[in-house]
């Protein structure tokens, strides 16, 4: 049963905000330069503004007892905003997209597939792509070429999202699936700054396109689940995981929920990964004496031996590094609700319909939580001052009822991922490129990220020169 609380009986006032332009509101300015604008608009209107979107009004929250408020203690009141609806088309109803009993019965199947011990052994996985992606740079690294960072992490954090849900060798339908993944990534972010779309049936060019590549990853992905369910060995992979849940009342996932369910994870999976990892070497290049310590950390832990999964928990200042770069640049800059019933947030009404807009990025660079926000200081991070930290002021994997349900996957892919690669490579931005942090989907820094690579350890590498130069 839904129990939703009623605000209190306090007068609410309507929010403050600015007017924007007639019938697009403030649209435009939010799109040329979002990051900018709504920093501004934070700093001149404080904590609950009120921003006109086309038609609608948009209620932005960036103080942390707010944000818990909505994701937490009043959650019941709150659904996925509309802003979900726009990028159904492509992604199907699965996790991120779906509310009420769809989602609890999704989440259910899901959860055990996350649990602790199963990613654990997920990592090898993990540590695999990472070798074979450092192994075809030392091309590009003898021949002192540029690779694009931010390109070579999403293909890495894509390779391994792939490789976890169908472990097996699935030669050219990887490629395939990374391809139908980039034309269906690229068509969700048109959707989400545009105010209306046409649906995906009105034979466009862009929607046949569109169309083309979600009927051949559908068909893909439909008979990998047909050939698995024929297997009677199990996998130690996410779709042998899924496959082997039950709700409460016995039942499993029918084919429909597991293609939208394999779509969503390939998605959710690669994009936020990818994007942190990329923000995170770029700080490290801009900060010599934190990528020191770093490397330093990862010679004491890993010495000449290859990175294994049991040295997760020793690299501590690794772990801390990732996280620091996911507060200054979180993947997931934005989340939306809306509103189900009226409520009162800080004193301000939030109308029964509204769309909510929770920032990661804002409160992250909220100077009453973080002092400093823009310097890049990794120890904000030591597991000694957890305590320091407020609740929902960091807050890259969401927070509430829907936190993200692979937080310990993604991490372990980080950790594992950045310290492999420290230990082969030392990389360094190509001078004189202007990176701006891109807020899409994901926040990605770009247009591309442009680095040299000096080598620093010779151990088990491959020359291949397939790397896509910057
Ligand atoms: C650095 C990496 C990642 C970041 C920053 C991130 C961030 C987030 C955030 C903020 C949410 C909550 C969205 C909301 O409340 O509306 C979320 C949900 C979710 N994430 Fe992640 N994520 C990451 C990696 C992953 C990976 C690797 C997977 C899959 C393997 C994944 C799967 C999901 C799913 C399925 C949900 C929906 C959960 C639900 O609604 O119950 N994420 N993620």
């Amino acid at each position: 049963m839904t129990v939703i609380t009623k605000p209190p009986e306090t007068p609410s006032r309507p929010a403050p905000g600015p007017v924007g332009r007639r019938l697009v509101g403030v649209l435009p300015d939010v799109k040329r330069d979002p990051i900018h604008y709504l920093m501004k608009i934070a700093q001149d209107y404080g904590d609950v503004v009120c921003l006109p979107v086309g038609p609608t009004k948009v209620y932005m929250l960036t103080s942390p007892r707010y944000v818990g408020h909505v994701l937490q203690h009043n959650h019941k009141n709150y659904r996925k905003s509309d802003f979900y609806k726009k990028v159904q088309p492509v992604l199907g109803l699965g996790m991120i997209t779906s509310d009420g009993d769809l989602w609890r019965s999704q989440r259910q199947l899901t959860q055990p597939a996350f649990r602790r011990e199963r990613i654990m052994a997920l990592g090898e996985i993990m540590l695999e792509r990472t070798n074979e992606a450092v192994s075809r740079w030392q091309g590009p690294a003898s021949r002192h070429e540029q690779i694009d960072i931010s390109f070579e992490m999403m293909q890495l954090s894509l390779e391994i999202i792939v490789r976890a849900i169908f472990s097996r060798d699935i030669g050219s339908d990887a490629d395939t699936i990374v391809d139908c993944v980039t034309t269906m990534l690229a068509e969700a972010e048109r959707r989400v700054w545009s105010l209306y779309d046409l649906p995906l049936a009105i034979p466009t060019p862009n929607n046949r396109r569109v169309s083309a590549a979600l009927k051949t990853l559908n068909a893909i992905i439909l008979r990998l689940i047909a050939e698995r369910r024929s297997e009677t060995e199990e996998q130690n992979d996410l779709l042998s995981f899924l496959l082997a849940a039950r709700t409460d009342d016995g039942q499993p996932w029918s084919d429909q929920q597991l293609l939208d369910q394999v779509k969503t994870l390939i998605v959710a999976g690669h994009e936020t990964s990818g994007s942190a990892l990329s923000s995170t070497w770029y700080l490290l290049s801009k900060h010599p004496h934190i990528r020191e310590r770093l490397e330093r950390e990862v010679a004491q832990v890993v010495g000449d031996r290859a990175v294994a999964v049991a040295d997760l928990p020793k690299l501590i200042y690794t772990t801390m590094v990732i996280q620091e770069a996911m507060r200054i640049y979180p993947p997931a800059w934005t989340i939306s609700r809306a509103a189900i019933e009226d409520d009162v947030v800080g004193g301000y009404k939030i109308p029964a319909g509204a769309t909510v807009m929770l920032s990661p990025f804002l409160v992250h660079r909220n100077p009453k939580f973080w002092p400093n926000p823009e310097g890049f200081d990794p120890d904000r991070f030591d597991p000694d001052n957890k305590d320091a930290i407020a609740d929902f002021s960091y807050l890259p994997f969401g927070g509430g009822a829907r936190k993200c349900i692979a937080e310990h996957f993604a991490m372990m892919e980080m950790v594992l991922a950045v310290a492999t690669i420290a230990q082969r490579y030392r990389l360094d931005l190509v001078p004189g490129r202007r990176i701006e942090p891109m807020p899409m989907i994901s926040m990605r820094l770009g247009p591309s990220v442009p680095m040299t690579l000096e080598q620093r350890s010779h151990r088990d590498v491959r020359t291949d020169s397939s790397v896509r130069a910057a």
